[in-house]
């Protein structure tokens, strides 16, 4: 497929990004080093930077912050939100950066400069808010993919096979409540599997350490190390010691402010602001699972579901600002086995998806020591080597890099 074959090969510095659970794309194309791309838009300024200047929080809006930014609907996003965007575009799309960007994934990229498809699109994003506006009552029933479904120009006729094959097995993002049925039910047994609610409420910090692998050997074997400390603090660390120009890649979150530092991505380093902060905090709040049940007040039960030859328990929840999260637990082991955290975007929700395979007893507790993440921009496995709890961990390690 297009995507991944190009793409995929595009992000390899990044593939790591979803570690923290959350951002996607922001980490872009693996072309040059953050301030020659600065330069090549004119500002070498990242976002957090700028906004420091400003004299306040990030604020800064993708308008402001990059050249030829001029959508309504994307003008005033952060600028992490913006290229949260547009990994949503290129997926929805089929397409790649470099299809409406020119040499995209190399050092020569023009990101400023309109082509074609750059002004196609922008129309169909201003297309997209007028469908919805005028036909849904501004709910976001209409995206790129109802249309497009990885295609750059939507096909119009059914195939003939689809109707003969097996049915269409796309869900619906919103999961809809199963009266009588308990989501405080089936978290209690998820607690109760991990190890029960004392000895999880013991457990107030750890640092895990272990190796990624890129899906298929693609973006390398890099070596990482995760810092947690209850209630909702969590810092990811990963370098590449056969890269070592790849620098060290940091997602950080204090319980407050979410940083994130790729070397070699698009933003440099920068102050996550956007919608992802929520999608930060609940993957730091999910570390300590024993707090589970009080993350969300709207969780509900959905329909059970089968995946291969399992069936699983579905609940969902999420917070007024549009994070909504699916959880997929396994009915016979009552374990976590599938969360697909969804943030909102003015063209689409994003998700990302991490699948818990392998959990083990460390103290008491278990761990799933083998995790999948499947986001926009790629996959990726971490095999984590060893778990140490309640160790002693600096403050400092989760503030700003
Ligand atoms: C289908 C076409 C399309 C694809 C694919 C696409 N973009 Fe864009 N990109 C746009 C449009 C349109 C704008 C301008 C948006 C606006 O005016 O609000 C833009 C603007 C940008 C800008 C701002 C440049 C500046 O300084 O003005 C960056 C950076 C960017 N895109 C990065 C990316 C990245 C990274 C990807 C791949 C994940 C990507 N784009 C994929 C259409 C696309
Ligand atoms: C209501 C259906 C619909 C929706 C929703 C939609 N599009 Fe389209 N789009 C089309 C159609 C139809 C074409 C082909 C138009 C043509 O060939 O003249 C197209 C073509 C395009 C093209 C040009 C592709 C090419 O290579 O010729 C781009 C870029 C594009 N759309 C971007 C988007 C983006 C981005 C979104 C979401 C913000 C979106 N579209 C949402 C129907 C849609």
């Amino acid at each position: 497929m297009k995507f991944w074959s190009k793409v995929t090969l595009a992000f390899a510095s990044v593939a790591l990004l979803s570690l923290s659970g959350v951002r996607l794309s922001g980490q872009a194309p693996a072309q040059g080093k953050a301030a020659t791309q600065g330069k090549a838009q004119g500002k070498a300024e990242t976002p957090a930077k700028a906004a420091a200047k400003a004299g306040g929080p990030a604020k800064v809006t993708a308008g402001e912050f990059f050249k030829n930014v001029t959508t309504p609907t994307l003008k005033d996003l952060t600028p992490d939100d913006f290229i949260l965007a547009m990994g949503l575009v290129a997926d929805n799309l089929g397409l790649d950066c470099a299809d409406c960007h020119p040499g995209a994934g190399s050092d020569k990229v023009d990101w400023v400069i309109d082509t074609p498809q750059k002004k196609t699109a922008r129309k169909m994003i201003e297309m997209v808010g007028t469908i919805n506006k005028t036909n849904f009552a501004g709910v976001q029933m209409v995206t790129c993919w109802t249309c497009h479904h990885g295609r750059d120009r939507p096909a119009t006729t059914i195939a003939l096979d689809a109707v003969y094959s097996t049915p269409n097995s796309e869900r619906d993002d919103l999961v809809t409540a199963v009266p009588g049925q308990s989501a405080a039910a089936i978290l209690d047994k998820y607690i109760a599997a991990l190890g029960g609610a004392q000895r999880l409420a013991g457990i107030t910090s750890f640092i895990a350490t272990g190796k990624s692998v890129g899906y298929e050997g693609l973006g390398g074997t890099g070596e990482f190390n995760i810092y947690a400390k209850s209630p909702n603090m969590k810092t990811t660390e990963i370098s590449f010691k056969d890269h070592p120009d790849r620098g060290k890649s940091i997602w950080a979150f204090n319980g407050r402010t979410g940083w994130i530092t790729t070397p070699r991505g698009l933003l440099g380093e920068y102050e996550v602001t956007g919608t992802g902060l929520d999608g930060v905090r609940f993957d730091a709040q999910m570390a300590f699972p024993g707090q589970i049940k009080t993350l969300f007040t709207n969780w509900r039960v959905g329909q059970m579901e089968t995946l291969g030859d399992r069936d699983f328990n579905v609940i969902q929840g999420g917070t007024a600002r549009g994070l909504l999260v699916t959880l997929y637990f396994d009915t016979k082991t009552n374990l976590l086995s599938r969360m697909i955290v969804y943030t909102s975007s003015p063209i689409g929700r994003a998700p990302q998806q991490v699948d818990f395979d392998d959990y083990r007893d460390v103290g008491g507790v278990k761990f799933p020591f083998k995790d999948t993440f499947l986001w926009l921009d790629g996959r990726w496995t971490a095999e984590i080597s060893s778990i140490k709890t309640n160790v002693a961990i600096d403050a400092a390690k989760f503030g700003k890099p």
